[in-house]
């Protein structure tokens, strides 16, 4: 090559450099999602723009934005890191939203989620705007098992501001993503949708959780084996299934080990639950340590809730020996009212649940009747509590359980 040639094919490269990379970046060092050739008119798949706009983010370090007036369609995605900078950041003004037929979802059952983020260090995500996962076309379906954010091993992770809603199943799944941070997000989806939980948590530590309105047909928040130091302060929930520990000890083989959590100034409103630990029977690990200070509630239907005995609907749950071992949980500063009689059940495993501590609870009866309370093999202190709970430490209901009761929450 000659050097006229050479130089006519680098002025030609800085002319196809400047125009593929100089108009997506902007001024400021922001990708629009429109320049990776996403049209954003909620009917074209952007999956591919958004594809190649993660990897140019992801290598580069700098802000994408997917910006307001737009609804993009993704398909099922994969956006996995390591990436090149130590904080990747999403802008999210506009609309994303899930596939509408099933076909179009086939990516999903190999990778069990929407939006898969893997491996990304610092990654930001914050903005106004709405990631809706289209989810009711999966909500009648056996295979239900699509979460639509779902974040692994993802450090330090920030979401903020958006709003999620109508996944096919969790809405936001933290899996191996120790310092997360979650706060300001709204998630929703109709009180009859199956398992669309809110947030769950899950091999994670360090962990909050903050300033969010939550209402979904499954638990709101739910904190799964692996968790500890979870903080959950300022978050609203209803309808739903309330803040929930669990369920644990499913696969009895495997421990689940959760510990110090706490749930603080939350709110439940007109939820199945509002504090609750649930776990199968059989199962082995550990939830100690586990706290709700300052909870107010507007007709709950089960206000305290340990159950040990969870069977999700009761079916075919046989009795099994051994459980997750549940100590030291503390239900203090409870005020509002409850949908059902029994506003307090501790029902723990065969082997007792040691150190459960209420304090300051008080609840009225949202329905006219007076409330009581009802233990299996719980024991520790129960002080300045309405209904009272005698049952604590007494030797009631300590008769083995035989056969589960349907359940229905
Ligand atoms: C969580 O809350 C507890 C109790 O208020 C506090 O001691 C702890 O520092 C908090 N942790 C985080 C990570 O905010
Ligand atoms: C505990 O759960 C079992 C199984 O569902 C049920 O049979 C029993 O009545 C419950 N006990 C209390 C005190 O709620």
């Amino acid at each position: 090559m000659g050097l006229p040639s050479l130089l006519h094919s680098l002025v030609f490269l800085w002319i196809v450099a400047s125009s593929t990379f100089g108009v997506g970046y902007g001024q400021n060092g922001t990708l629009n999602l429109l320049d990776f050739g996403a049209s954003g008119n909620g009917v074209a798949d952007d999956t591919g723009a958004f594809d190649t706009a993660w990897k140019t983010l992801c290598s580069t370090g700098q802000t994408l934005h997917i910006p307001a007036g737009k609804t993009f369609v993704v398909k099922p995605l994969k956006l996995e890191g390591p990436c090149k900078s130590s904080s990747v950041v999403i802008q999210i003004d506009g609309n994303i939203v899930g596939p509408s037929t099933l076909g179009e979802w086939q990516n999903a059952c190999a990778l069990k989620c929407w939006l898969c983020f893997m491996s990304v260090n610092g990654l930001v995500i914050k903005g106004k705007g709405v990631i809706d996962g289209k989810g009711s076309i999966w909500w009648n379906q056996k295979t239900q098992s699509i979460d639509a954010l779902y974040f692994n091993k993802c450090g330090q992770l920030q979401l903020s501001g958006i709003t999620c809603r109508d996944s096919p199943r969790v809405h936001i799944f933290l899996f191996r993503s120790n310092g997360a941070h979650i706060s300001n997000v709204h998630v929703s989806a109709p009180e009859d949708s199956p398992n669309t939980d809110g947030i769950d948590v899950s091999a994670s530590s360090q962990v909050t959780i903050r300033d969010s309105v939550i209402g979904t047909g499954d638990d709101c928040v739910a904190i799964k084996g692996g968790a500890s130091f979870v903080n959950v302060t300022h978050v609203t929930c209803g309808p739903g299934h309330g803040f929930s520990v669990g369920s644990l000890g499913m696969v009895p083989s495997t421990a689940d080990e959760v510990h110090d959590i706490y749930f603080q100034n939350c709110n439940c409103d007109k939820t199945m639950n509002c504090a609750r630990i649930k776990t199968w029977m059989g199962g082995s690990g550990f939830a100690k340590e586990i706290f709700y200070n300052h909870m107010t509630l507007q007709q709950s239907q089960n206000p305290i809730l340990i159950d040990q005995h969870y069977c999700n609907g009761g079916h075919s749950c046989t009795v099994m020996a051994g459980a997750v071992k549940v100590s030291g949980i503390t239900f203090s500063g409870f005020t509002g009212s409850s949908a059902s009689e029994q506003a307090i059940t501790l029902n723990c495993s065969d082997s007792g649940c040691p150190n459960i501590l209420l304090d300051h609870v008080s609840l009225t009866s949202g329905i006219g009747k007076p409330l009581r309370s009802a233990c299996y093999k719980a024991t520790g202190k129960a002080s300045f509590t309405d209904p009272p709970v005698p049952c604590l430490n007494s030797k009631q209901n300590l008769a083995p359980v035989t056969a589960p009761l349907p359940i229905t929450y």
